[in-house]
């Protein structure tokens, strides 16, 4: 379910973003570009109207980054075919695609995403441009890595590494298969939260502006990557203690303040990440219109919840099944109550976020059972992957009614009976499927927990 995203002045931001054909003003001297290169470039170096950028100096100052043509991406896609559809998005849709060996002496071979922009959607240049110069430049293990960039005309494609797992709002409420583990879980938000840490810790922060599930890709161990610059923005300078601008996010996420005032600080996206945790805890959306009331907004709903251990109780996910820490819940509960006050200053900052949350993953209080998450096949026929996942969007939206989902409980219950059964079956067999109980997932990427 793809949630409204939103800029108040969108008309007078869309005015600023129309790809411009003219690029970005007249070259600049050779002397100039090396000194902006010894520190960051900004966005607003290259945005601004009257920049001396123009997108060619882009590729100078960025220069581990690709420049693809059209039709080497046509070749990565196979013209972008159906069967490589990802989804689809704010900026456009997105594509696997396959970089052979050959393409281009410096690029090794490997799968990668590749996004178009749709140029009759809402995101246009300016978000490309923010994608191409964060990404270009900010490398972290927990930040998805752009490999490149295509301009032609008015087309803007990005290239990424492909991310085998999606993101993380199909495993955390897709409907079909088992509930993703409690550990899985806490890996996923430590990750995510230490590639907000490094965003907030660069010399002249970064502020990510868009933090929520469906912006957390994850690889094939569980590794959480930021993904989507588009909205991100450089914070503040040092005597200044916000940036004011155009309020734009996803609803559910963005912090009351900037909604408010459109004052922007690191504290809006700590709001967001404490919307991101509560969505981790609950296996609620962060907005949910099919519910009543104040129900149909999460952060405002369960904060009041979150310090009463009994109430919090009642809230956790019911497909967790009771198979997670108690005294982590309690923790976790805790720090996101913090990370949604209605007072930037009392929120912690993203440091402060990790070190709370590392020790949680030591708690060894997770009553021990057969709970078993069934990660999809690799290599399992693209198009019927495809097909399914359609298949799975349709259903989410049918599925909407409380009647129905009461019949999915029992029906899962029937069937993770049957599971249970043939697990016990298989289980001495070695399968080429991966996989993952939080035991299992304990042991095996325990070193890798604190990467
Ligand atoms: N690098 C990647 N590897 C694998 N899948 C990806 C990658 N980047 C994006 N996707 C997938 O492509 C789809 C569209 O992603 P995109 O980020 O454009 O939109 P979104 O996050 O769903 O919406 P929004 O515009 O609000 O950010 C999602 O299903 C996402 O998981
Ligand atoms: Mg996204």
């Amino acid at each position: 379910m793809a949630l409204k995203k939103w800029a108040t002045c969108r008309k007078y931001f869309l005015n600023c973003i129309k790809p411009k054909n003219t690029i970005l003003g007249p070259k600049v001297r050779a002397s100039s570009l090396k000194q902006i290169s010894s520190q960051r470039l900004l966005l607003s170096d290259v945005s601004d109207p009257g920049s001396p950028f123009s997108l060619s100096d882009l590729s100078i100052s960025l220069a581990d980054l690709h420049v693809f043509t059209r039709k080497e991406l046509i070749l990565i896609t196979k013209n972008f075919s159906k069967c490589n559809y990802l989804g689809e998005g704010g900026f456009g849709p997105v594509y696997k695609g396959f970089i052979e060996d050959n393409l281009r002496p410096t690029l090794k071979a490997q799968p990668v995403a590749v996004k178009v922009l749709d140029l009759d959607g809402t995101q246009g240049h300016m978000e490309w441009l923010a994608e191409v110069v964060f990404l270009g430049q900010l490398k972290h293990p927990n930040l998805v890595n752009l490999i490149g960039y295509s301009y032609e005309g008015q087309d803007r494609l990005l290239v990424y590494e492909y991310m085998p797992e999606g993101n993380l709002e199909h495993h955390l409420f897709r409907r079909h298969g088992a509930a993703l583990p409690w550990l899985t879980r806490l890996k996923i938000i430590l990750g995510a939260a230490k590639g907000l840490c490094f965003l907030h810790e660069e010399a002249t922060p970064v502020i990510y502006r868009d933090f929520k599930t469906s912006n957390i890709l994850l690889d094939l161990d569980y590794n959480a990557k930021l993904s989507d610059f588009g909205l991100a923005t450089d914070g503040p300078d040092e005597e200044k203690s916000h940036v004011t601008t155009c309020v734009m996010g996803t609803e559910g996420y963005a912090a009351p303040e900037y909604i408010k005032t459109g004052h922007l600080t690191t504290m809006s996206d700590v709001f967001s990440f404490g919307v991101v945790l509560l969505e981790l805890l609950t296996g609620r959306r962060s907005v949910d219109n099919r519910r009543h009331g104040r129900e149909k907004n999460l952060a405002e709903w369960a904060r009041p919840l979150l310090k009463d251990h009994r109430k919090l109780e009642g809230i956790m996910d019911r497909r967790l099944e009771g198979q997670y820490s108690i005294e982590g819940a309690r923790k976790l509960a805790a720090l996101a109550y913090r990370c949604l006050s209605s007072n930037p200053k009392s929120r912690p900052t993203m440091s402060s976020v990790i070190k709370t949350l590392e020790p949680v993953l030591e708690l060894k209080d997770i009553p021990v059972g057969p709970f078993v998450y069934i990660a999809p096949v690799q290599g399992e026929n693209e198009c019927d992957n495809v097909k399914k996942n359609i298949k799975e969007l349709d259903l989410d939206e049918v599925r909407a009614e409380e009647k129905i989902e009461e019949k999915e409980e029992k029906i899962k219950k029937v069937r993770q009976r049957h599971q249970k059964v043939r697990r016990n079956r298989h289980r001495r067999k070695a399968i080429g499927r991966a996989i993952h109980s939080d035991t299992e997932l304990y042991r095996t990427l325990k070193s890798s927990l604190y990467s």
